[in-house]
């Protein structure tokens, strides 16, 4: 098949790339190098045999004969920082929203038309993962945002509206948007934007709802995502792991090699349009058991520092109900969090030491007052 990929040089898009060329695809990638992920000077490893065209995403109505005669196009190119969308709005929303908007209209304009298209979005459009009442288990529920007063008395679990104990639960995708962030908020409108125009396209439209995706390739560079990067890249250095709030906050992680061959089994499967497919490891890991096993992972001897601060926007849990996946697309996500450290560690000793920018990129947020 002909694939393009947009964002094909980020962290999915790579490992994404090298499986469909191994598969005898033919595959382009149009990606703008964005300097926040490949440094001022990028250097293009783009995998053999895939075409490299860098480009704004935003440019792409104007280039169409670029996607023309396409089978495929896995939309992956966006911005993803959540806290640094919430002060670079404009920019998010341009290159998410009006990214994917310029892609449509390029798809529009194409006599072959693409026959599937597949959006990487977000579990964080729905914000507050979802919950069930701790003193009566049953029915599933959503918790209210979590507000400034309550984070900063210390409250961090969610309550119902009674201020009742919630106990968190995998997330369906039925679940109701409601994100926290404007970046949650262009991945939700990421998503209707493709449900609102694949019929008339003629393209059957996929998405996928991605937990926290890591492993070997992600970007090490960048201060503003990739919890896992971050905290190996300080342990490296000896500076010690500061953890938010409690540490008991709990993210679903899932390796890339899960990712890929979600995305890879999908390609050859006939799905009905508009389908929505969570992709996660579908098991809570709070922050600290998180830095705990990196530390026992790796072997840096660093201290972790629970320290009682928050980044307005944050969820308290969120990890992912798998049914659909297992339904349409016969695939669970199996890598063992220690087992996917251990290649992301041996991977990262690999690369150069970075600087230390998280402090940098907190210090934007306090001036910002997103965080305490
Ligand atoms: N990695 C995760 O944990 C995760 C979780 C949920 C959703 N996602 C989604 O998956 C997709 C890929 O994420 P990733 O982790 O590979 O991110 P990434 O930052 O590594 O890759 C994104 C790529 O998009 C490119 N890009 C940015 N702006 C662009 C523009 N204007 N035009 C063209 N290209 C542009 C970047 O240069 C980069 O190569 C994103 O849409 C993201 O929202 C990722």
């Amino acid at each position: 098949m002909k694939i393009a990929i947009t964002g094909g040089l980020g962290f999915i898009g790579q490992h994404l790339t090298r499986r469909l060329v191994s598969e005898g695809h033919d595959v382009l990638l149009i990606d703008s190098l964005s300097p926040q992920i490949h440094g001022e000077l990028p250097v293009v490893n783009s995998p053999n045999g895939a075409t490299v065209v860098r480009m704004d995403i935003c440019h792409i109505a104007d280039r169409y004969e670029l996607i023309e005669g396409v089978d495929v196009i896995f939309h992956l190119a966006a911005e993803t920082g959540t806290a640094q969308s919430m002060y670079q709005m404009s920019h998010y929303t341009r290159v998410n929203c009006e990214g994917t908007t310029a892609l449509l209209e390029a798809i529009a304009k194409c006599t072959k038309r693409p026959k599937k298209i597949v959006l990487a979005s977000s579990r964080s459009v729905y914000g507050e993962g979802a919950y069930t009442p701790s003193h009566h288990p049953g029915p599933i529920v959503t918790a209210a945002a979590r507000t400034r007063e309550a984070l900063d008395d210390c409250r961090w679990e969610p309550v119902d509206e009674t201020g009742r104990p919630l106990t968190p639960v995998g997330t369906p995708e039925n679940f109701p948007f409601a994100p926290g962030s404007i970046y949650a908020a262009t991945k939700a409108a990421q998503e209707l934007l493709l449900l609102s125009s694949s019929i008339a396209l003629g393209m059957r439209a996929t998405i996928f709802r991605f937990q926290n995706v890591y492993g070997e390739g992600q970007s090490l560079l960048n201060p503003y995502t990739g919890i896992i990067s971050i905290f190996f890249n300080r342990a490296r250095q000896g500076l010690r792991i500061p953890v938010y709030e409690d540490g008991l906050e709990s993210r679903d992680f899932v390796h890339i090699n899960d990712v890929v061959a979600t995305l890879a089994t999908s390609l050859e499967a006939t799905l009905p349009n508009g389908l929505i497919m969570n992709v996660g490891s579908g098991i809570p890991t709070s922050v600290s058991q998180l830095a705990d096993t990196l530390l026992k992972v790796s072997g840096f001897d660093v201290p972790i520092q629970v320290t009682g601060q928050y980044r307005l926007g944050d969820i308290r849990h969120c990890f992912a109900d798998l049914t659909q996946l297992t339904k349409h697309l016969g695939f669970t996500p199996n890598m063992s969090l220690e087992d996917g450290l251990k290649g992301f560690c041996a991977w990262a000793m690999t690369q150069p030491v970075h600087e230390d920018r998280s402090a940098k990129a907190e210090a934007e947020l306090k001036e910002r007052g997103l965080t305490n």
